[in-house]
């Protein structure tokens, strides 16, 4: 689900309005005998908002995307100046180097978006018609069209429930012959564990197609997310934490392979070294815009500023949500850092006397705290019945294959559980001050004391 859909479902468009409370929304009551005797909030004794009580927190969350006045001058100049395509001015370069040195990364090319970075990345990649690529099916749906628009078999591995990533472990048993690349999605800007899937990738000469369009300044081992498989793709669609409209890059260490890219996104003109006559080679318009670079340049320090408040913030749900009873903050790989695009975390229902979670949500949407059940089993849906039912897949595959293929989807446990018991909020929200995260917590707790006649309200 989009971040602005998650938002716009109980949520009133306005600014921020800081809530700044000494008690910090809630008190811890009394020690006994140098034992904490179990902590007691006063929100619990309050009634849920929901059954007619007064809501945790007031709402008017940060409003996403931002705008800054004084980025107006340099995008009315691009306007002015009538030097609009990427051809006609210097701004998207001056973007991609700007990226690229943020990330560490040798070099980056700008995209229309992150779906068409994908696409671009997996054609240099050499994935071909009637090519498999294993990817995780706990993404948004354009890690499965990326793969499905180069016509090849976007192949699920399991989601692992504690990371809410791709488990490196189901990897394995999904390499056939036809198996050209896997692509580990960054989900919510959560880094995959990513040693033990290059290591697999190497062992099988598979290529590595990071989905890092959540994971923007993401880190796993002291390397940034996009710079640690062959290549890497962003997104800076609105929603995103550095947004401009639509958008997109890809990131990577080769030279040869950017340029590569580059001639791909740009009609097979000749890019760098990667040169020829005329079209002589494939490609499509996948360009960005010399207004969106402009758009975007101007937020490099936001983004790493934003970065770490939201870290700091997650950073401290994580740890007190750990001490609810039927709430699991996610496990991130060791020496990694998220940046929470959403902020999720794992709800069991057996500790909330049986709440659903979708009516958790609504309960939480009436506290004044928008949050949601995020990605279903998309797998279902119906575009990859269609995609298998298709023509071109039936010349490409056999009927034992696709069936083989179709009926692996109920092997995909953990994935099935991560979608129905994952709730998350989104990352303007982490924005907040500390008192707006003890708030959340808040809220949360209410809900659990109260879940009984909640989930006897219906
Ligand atoms: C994980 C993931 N992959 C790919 C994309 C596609 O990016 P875009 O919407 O810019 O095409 C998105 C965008 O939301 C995404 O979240």
């Amino acid at each position: 689900m989009r971040m602005e859909k998650l938002m716009k479902q109980k949520q009133p468009l306005t600014r921020r309005t800081f809530i700044r409370t000494t008690a910090a929304g809630s008190f811890a009551l009394g020690w006994l005998g140098g034992r904490q005797a179990p902590m007691a909030f006063a929100s619990e004794a309050s009634k849920p908002a929901l059954l007619g009580g007064t809501p945790v927190h007031k709402g008017g969350w940060l409003k996403w995307p931002e705008w800054r006045e004084a980025w107006e001058p340099a995008v009315l100049k691009v306007f002015r100046s009538g030097h609009w395509f990427r051809g006609s001015d210097s701004h998207v370069e001056e973007f991609e180097q700007g990226y690229a040195q943020l990330l560490g990364a040798k070099r980056c090319l700008a995209t229309a978006s992150g779906t068409t970075a994908l696409i671009v990345s997996l054609h240099v990649m050499d994935v071909q018609a009637g090519d498999e690529v294993i990817v995780s099916p706990y993404t948004f749906i354009a890690s499965y069209n990326a793969i499905l628009a180069n016509m090849a078999l976007p192949v699920f591995a399991d989601t692992d429930p504690e990371t809410l990533t791709i488990n490196p472990s189901s990897i394995e048993a999904q390499i056939t012959e036809r198996t050209r690349a896997i692509m580990p999605v960054h989900i919510f800007g959560i880094p995959c564990d990513m040693d033990p899937i290059l290591a697999l990738a190497g062992k099988h000469k598979l290529t590595v197609v990071e989905d890092a369009c959540q994971a923007w300044l993401a880190e796993y081992k002291g390397r940034k997310c996009g710079t640690l498989g062959d290549l890497g793709c962003f997104s800076f669609q609105e929603s995103k934490h550095i947004p401009s409209g639509e958008g997109g890059a890809v990131t990577g260490m080769s030279d040869e392979l950017i340029d590569k890219c580059g001639s791909y996104h740009n009609c097979g003109h000749s890019c760098g070294t990667y040169k020829g006559n005329g079209f002589f080679t494939r490609g499509g318009n996948y360009r960005m815009t010399q207004a969106q670079a402009v758009i975007l340049s101007q937020q490099f320090d936001k983004l790493v500023k934003q970065t770490a408040v939201r870290r700091a913030n997650a950073d401290y749900l994580s740890a007190n949500l750990g001490q609810i009873p039927g709430i699991t903050p996610v496990h991130l790989p060791q020496d990694s850092r998220a940046v929470w695009h959403l902020y999720p975390y794992r709800y069991d229902q057996a500790h909330f006397n049986g709440l659903s979670r979708d009516k958790f949500a609504k309960a939480m949407h009436a506290e004044g705290i928008p949050c949601g059940g995020i990605y279903h089993e998309q797998y279902y849906d119906g575009l990859i019945d269609e995609a298998i039912a298709s023509r071109g897949f039936k010349r490409l595959w056999s009927s034992e294959r696709l069936k083989a293929y179709r009926d692996s989807f109920q092997e995909l446990k953990g994935n099935k559980q991560v979608c129905e018991t994952t709730v998350a909020m989104t990352q303007n929200m982490l924005l907040a001050d500390r008192s707006d995260m003890d708030q959340i917590l808040d809220a949360i707790r209410k809900i659990q004391a109260h879940s009984a006649e909640l989930a006897k309200a219906g």
